[in-house]
């Protein structure tokens, strides 16, 4: 088989509704990874692709949250209805969602605008 050429993290971090840093899968149902694995089989990648599941991946205020590697493409607010643009424009033509892609700015900062003042948790 193969190395997987790509791999796509999904989070799907639960936190209770009440934790003002929300979360990216408050079902629980992981079904934003589902899609992901789903369409790359039907576009028969997926022994290329692997749409993993993802613990918090610390964009909580942007999510639900997707990055893909190894370009390390950051998105945020990924719903169900883009999954097969993200699979077919940046997976398959190499052109990351502009529209969806989280300002490098946001990553990994304790300032980004969106993130609430830190609690101890
Ligand atoms: S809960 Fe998804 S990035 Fe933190």
């Amino acid at each position: 088989m193969p190395k997987f050429e790509r791999h796509i993290f999904v989070c799907t971090n639960q936190r209770p509704a009440e934790n003002p840093r929300g979360c990216c899968d408050a079902e629980g149902l992981g079904s934003l990874q589902l899609l992901f694995k789903k369409e790359l089989a039907a576009r028969g990648l997926k022994n290329v692709v692997r749409a993993n599941r993802a613990g918090c991946l610390d964009q909580c205020e942007h999510g639900p949250t997707v990055v893909v590697y190894p370009e390390a493409v950051w998105y945020g607010n990924v719903k169900s209805e883009d999954v097969s643009e993200i699979v077919e424009s940046h997976i398959i033509n190499n052109t990351p969602v502009a529209r969806l892609q989280l300002a490098d700015e946001c990553l990994n900062t304790a300032v980004c605008p969106h993130r609430p003042p830190r609690t101890t948790e």
